[in-house]
C-alpha cells in the first residue's frame, strides 16, 4: 500500500510573521499519523519553519534546487545538499509556474532532479498540460513526455525514489479543479507508462493530484485509485484548510 501524502506549496508568499502565524496555526491542527505531511515554504522562511515545526510530525520540503547537488560557485542558487542540511527532504522539481514564467526546459530540470536525489533528497517531479493542449486532445501526450524526458534520462529506477506531481496548468490557480474522474484517469495513464517499464516501481511511486484543492472537493479527489494525496497551493496558506485537506487523505 503506498502511503498517502499532502503537500503545501507555499510558492512566493509570506513575511516572517505571516510564517509564524502559519506555523502556530499547523501546531492547533491534529494531524492524521497515516499520511506524509510537507510543507515547502519559500526557502529564506526554511530554517523558520524547520525549527517551529520542531517535534511535529510535519515535513519540510523546498520549491527549487540547482542544477548541482553540491557547493559552488552558483550565484543566487540553493544546492539540495544545503537544503538537506538545512533540514529538507524533499524538493519539488518541474512545477508549471516554473516551466512557463521562468522558461525551465528539460535539460535544467533533468540536471535538477538528478542533483536532489544525488544529496540523498526526494524529488517531486510536477507534470500537467495547458487549457490549449488538454482541448487539442494533447493532455496524455504531453505528460508522457514530460515524464519520459526522466526515464529516457536516468531510467525507470528514478522513480523508486520520487514523488510525481499531476497538477493541470488549467486547474493551478484558477479555481477550476479536475474533476476525480479527468484527474484519475491521467494518474492511471502515468503509471502505466511507469508499469511498461517496471511493475514495482510503478506501484509503488506516489502520485498526487494538485490544481485548485480544497477541503470540500479534497476526498473525492483522494478517493480515487491512483491519486495518493495532493500538492496544495492556496488552500495550504490556510492552517485549517490544511489540516482539512491532510484528514482527507488519511484513511
Ligand atoms: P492551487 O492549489 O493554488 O491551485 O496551486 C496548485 C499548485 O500549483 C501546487 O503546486
Amino acid at each position: 500500500m503506498r502511503r498517502p501524502m499532502v503537500a503545501g506549496n507555499w510558492k512566493m508568499h509570506g513575511t516572517r510573521a505571516s510564517v509564524a502565524e502559519l506555523i502556530e496555526g499547523l501546531g492547533k491542527q491534529v494531524l492524521p499519523s497515516d499520511v506524509d505531511i510537507v510543507v515547502m515554504p519559500p526557502s529564506l522562511f526554511i530554517n523558520q519553519v524547520v525549527v517551529g515545526l520542531e517535534g511535529q510530525a510535519v515535513a519540510v520540503g523546498a520549491q527549487d534546487a540547482a542544477i548541482q547537488a553540491g557547493q559552488g560557485a552558483l550565484t543566487g542558487e540553493i544546492a539540495s545538499t544545503q537544503l538537506l542540511d538545512a533540514g529538507c527532504s524533499f524538493v519539488l522539481v518541474g512545477h508549471s509556474e516554473r516551466r512557463q514564467l521562468i522558461g525551465e526546459q528539460d535539460e535544467v530540470l533533468n540536471r535538477k532532479f538528478a542533483a536532489i536525489q544525488e544529496s540523498g533528497l526526494t524529488p517531486v517531479l510536477c507534470i500537467g498540460e495547458t487549457l490549449e493542449q488538454r482541448e487539442a486532445g494533447q493532455t496524455l501526450a504531453v505528460v508522457g513526455q514530460q515524464l519520459d524526458s526522466i526515464i529516457d534520462a536516468f531510467g525507470i529506477d528514478a522513480f523508486a525514489n520520487a514523488v510525481i506531481a499531476y497538477e493541470p496548468v488549467w486547474a493551478i490557480g484558477t479555481g477550476l479543479t479536475a474533476s476525480p474522474q479527468q484527474a484519475q484517469e491521467v494518474h492511471a495513464a502515468i503509471r502505466a507508462q511507469l508499469a511498461e517499464k517496471n511493475a514495482e516501481v510503478a506501484q509503488g511511486v506516489r502520485l498526487l493530484y494538485g490544481g485548485s484543492v480544497k477541503s470540500a472537493n479534497a476526498v473525492e479527489l483522494f478517493g480515487m485509485p491512483d491519486i495518493d494525496g495532493g500538492l496544495i497551493g492556496g488552500a495550504s496558506l490556510n492552517a485549517d484548510e490544511f489540516g482539512a485537506i491532510c484528514r482527507a487523505a488519511g484513511n
